[in-house]
């Protein structure tokens, strides 16, 4: 009898997690056997919990909040892009029985940025606000984009100088406070900061997004968050979530367990009306 190959995703809390749904409609689309599931993993048993993973035969492993950085360690081999990160989302079993860590974040936010909502970044004025885990896992791809600048906003100044001094070469990419924003103008700000996981929003200056600007929270919710409410009270041409970049970033990390990328926008589409239907009174 042929056996099914396990995957799942670690992280705490987990309740919320899309990604088994996510997965199995890329099977189902991509007509591949495999099995998805979702675990409560608390920081403290990550090692134990993932060592038993695979150690039982997993085959790959999506890690989330709060666990990318310790899956960053975890790993036996690194991508580049996950080096330069210093988080990993997704671990893979190879063939010499290593683990492989890999970051899928930053390029499922481009592809949806660009693919899905053709939006152009090259020569570009970008605002990244937060320079935890999230805004390290998007820097690559975002540089590869070409955008004109990149401008990195944290309440904590001295985080975002040190992932600006981690990417040298980038002379587009500079740092500031909250407090040095006024007068300053971007083509498109992407919120990175974990306050949208509490619907909070570093105060912001109406002057900030540039006409035909647009805004992109990586969070995602049933409800827009405050920062895609913040970006419509600015016009800005779209106000978007994190929504497609979920989908994307599993649709990388599928690609690289399965060898064949999924279709994703009927998926992300199927996600959307779902959260459309849920927002209706009962
Ligand atoms: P993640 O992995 O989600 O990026 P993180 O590494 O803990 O999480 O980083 C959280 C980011 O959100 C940080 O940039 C944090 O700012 P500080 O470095 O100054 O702590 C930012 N953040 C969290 N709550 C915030 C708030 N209420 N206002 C502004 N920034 C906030």
């Amino acid at each position: 009898m042929p056996t099914i190959d396990n995957y799942a995703v670690f992280g705490h809390p987990i309740s919320h997690s899309k990604s088994p749904l996510i997965h199995h409609l890329f099977a189902e689309q991509t007509g591949q056997q495999l099995s998805y599931s979702a675990h409560d993993v608390p920081a403290e048993v990550f090692k134990a919990q993932t060592d038993e993973f695979f150690k039982r035969g997993g085959k790959g492993l999506n890690c989330t909040v709060p666990l990318k950085e310790l899956a960053w360690e975890y790993a036996d081999h690194l991508s580049d892009r996950a080096r330069i990160s210093k988080a990993v989302n997704t671990l893979t079993l190879q063939a010499d029985g290593g683990i492989l860590g890999d970051n899928t974040d930053g390029v499922g936010l481009v592809n949806d940025l660009t693919r899905n909502h053709q939006l152009e970044l090259f020569g570009k004025r970008l605002l990244i606000l937060g320079a935890g885990g999230a805004t390290r896992g998007i820097m690559a791809p975002l540089l590869a984009c070409q955008p004109s600048q990149i401008m990195i906003a944290n309440r904590t100044v001295s985080k975002a100088e040190t992932i600006v001094s981690e990417f040298t070469g980038s002379n587009n990419l500079s740092s500031c406070n909250y407090a040095d924003l006024p007068g300053q103008q971007f083509d498109l700000i992407i919120n990175a900061t974990s306050a949208s996981l509490s619907n909070q929003l570093p105060a912001l200056p109406d002057t900030l997004l540039a006409k035909s600007g647009c805004c992109y929270d990586l969070a995602y919710s049933n409800q827009p968050t405050a920062f895609v409410v913040w970006g419509q009270t600015q016009h800005a041409a779209k106000s978007l979530d994190g929504l497609g970049m979920l989908v994307e970033q599993a649709a990388e990390a599928f690609n690289i367990w399965r060898g064949i990328r999924p279709d994703t926008l009927p998926i992300i589409t199927l996600l959307e009306q779902a959260r459309q239907t849920s927002r209706l009174p009962t």
